[in-house]
């Protein structure tokens, strides 16, 4: 499959470039894990944010399995970033929505996300990067992306650089990827 059209490999190829074995990288949506087993290959420490410990079990069992240990994971929201992580970070990851083949009540929804992304931003590093991908095929998900694409398309020019990325000749609304790096 070419890569332009799997949103996942695309973001993991668009990431990877800003990622080393000094990196400190939270994945702010950890669901299955594949995200957080990324960034703790590429990293030197992952935190990794979920609200449901099934997620964080998975998510454990996996980075065992990969002999990794250079990671934390907390079970609570990433609303709460803040309590849980005061160094300054390389990689935020979001992967919205909800987790698939799972409960589909439990998703994402804009009010924690936009909070979650404001203190995010606080903490991000100059040149580092926040990749943002958002699912709008179900109901909350089309409440998150407006209120996400709004308050990024706001952001200071001179601080931050915002890159929006769209499928456009698709159906059934395929996700996008957001993208933010700090300029000073
Ligand atoms: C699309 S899935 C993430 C997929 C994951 N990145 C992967 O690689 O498998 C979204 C996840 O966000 C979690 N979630 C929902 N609200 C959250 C919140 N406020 N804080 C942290 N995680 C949340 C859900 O429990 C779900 O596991």
């Amino acid at each position: 499959m070419s890569i332009i059209s799997k949103t996942t490999q695309l973001d993991k190829h668009l990431i990877k470039p800003y990622l080393n074995k000094d990196s400190i990288t939270v994945d702010m949506t950890i669901g299955n894990g594949n995200d957080t087993l990324f960034l703790a290959l590429n990293s030197k420490k992952v935190y990794g944010f979920d609200i449901q410990q099934i997620a964080i079990e998975k998510t454990e069992k996996l980075l065992k399995e990969n002999g990794l240990n250079n990671y934390k994971l907390i079970c609570d929201s990433h609303s709460n970033l803040d309590k849980y992580v005061s160094e300054l970070v390389d990689v935020f990851v979001f992967n919205f929505g909800y987790l698939p083949k799972s409960d589909k009540t439990i998703t994402t929804n804009a009010e924690s996300s936009l909070e979650a992304l404001k203190k995010a931003l606080e903490l991000l590093k100059v040149n580092g990067l926040i990749s943002m991908t958002l699912y709008h095929g179900h109901r909350s998900g089309v409440i998150e992306r407006e209120k996400i694409l709004d308050y990024v398309n706001k952001l200071d020019y001179n601080e931050y650089y915002v890159l929006y990325v769209k499928p456009f000749n698709q159906k059934n609304n395929p996700p996008e990827i957001v993208l933010i790096t700090r300029k000073k």
